[in-house]
């Protein structure tokens, strides 16, 4: 059992001042694309060459951008508490390796690389189009991008349960979330793992009142609130 453990968890917002849209925001993704058309399974087998189009488009956008102070704060935080803290995102972009953060667990995939349908051999291209459909292991025309589309199957969900045992466990724990709307995954039910939870989100949403402490604010803003406040909670 850890004697204190702290689960930094992350969605789109931790990374929109660094100019990569969010999905679900007034000037989102979704504003512009039809969910379903791009990011789903049933997407991908009507139109596949519009849905690697899209994944080009934001692979070399990421490729336009840096990581923000939040992002920073975070691998700051992991280098001083490798063993206290666990980094997991729902975010597909590399901005919080980037910031220099180590053993990020990324829930729905990440965007640098693509992997084959058929031999499952994952390569990162980084911020380019795909060179090329065929894949170099088994010479078939099956490489995609290496991101969990709606109605897929996230395998790292297993591993996310695994953590949220072990924050349940401990016998101190801090849950800190940052920039989600939760309407993938239950932060709520999440915060209720740890003794101790903290949210950050630029509005209100229903589930604030699952939460200890609300920071209703932008994710740069608060990051050195955070970064004093979990010190305080590992060095207490
Ligand atoms: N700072 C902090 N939070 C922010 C900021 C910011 N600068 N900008 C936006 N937010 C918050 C919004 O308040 C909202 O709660 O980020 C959240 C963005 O919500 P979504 O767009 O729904 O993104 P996310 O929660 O990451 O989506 C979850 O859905 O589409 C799927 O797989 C995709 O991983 C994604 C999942």
């Amino acid at each position: 059992m850890d004697s204190k453990r702290v689960m930094i968890f992350s969605g789109a917002g931790l990374s929109a001042e660094s100019g990569l849209r969010t999905f679900r925001d007034n000037d989102g993704l979704w504003e512009e694309f039809d969910i379903m058309e791009v990011c789903s399974a049933s997407g991908f087998a009507k139109d596949r060459k519009k849905v690697l189009d899209f994944y080009d488009k934001r692979r070399i956008q990421l490729g336009q951008v840096a990581p923000n102070t939040a992002h920073k704060m975070i691998a700051n935080l992991k280098a001083n508490y490798p063993q206290e803290i666990v980094v997991i995102t729902q975010n597909v972009d590399d901005l919080l390796e980037r910031a220099g953060c180590k053993d990020v667990l990324h829930l729905h995939g990440f965007l640098p690389e693509v992997r084959c349908e058929l031999c499952e051999a994952i390569t990162n291209i980084g911020y380019q189009a795909m060179p090329k459909l065929i894949c170099e292991s088994c010479g078939e025309e099956s490489l995609r991008h290496n991101i969990v589309m709606f109605s897929e199957y996230a395998p790292n969900y297993a591993l996310l349960d695994r953590e949220l045992e072990r924050l349940r466990a401990a016998e101190k724990s801090l849950f800190v979330c940052i920039g989600t709307s939760g309407e993938v995954l239950n932060v709520a039910q999440f915060s209720q793992y740890a003794k101790q939870s903290v949210l950050n989100n630029l509005e209100s949403s229903w589930f604030d009142e699952y939460f200890d402490m609300c920071f209703i604010e932008s994710a740069v803003s608060v990051a050195p609130k955070i970064e004093k406040l979990v010190k305080k909670f590992i060095e207490s």
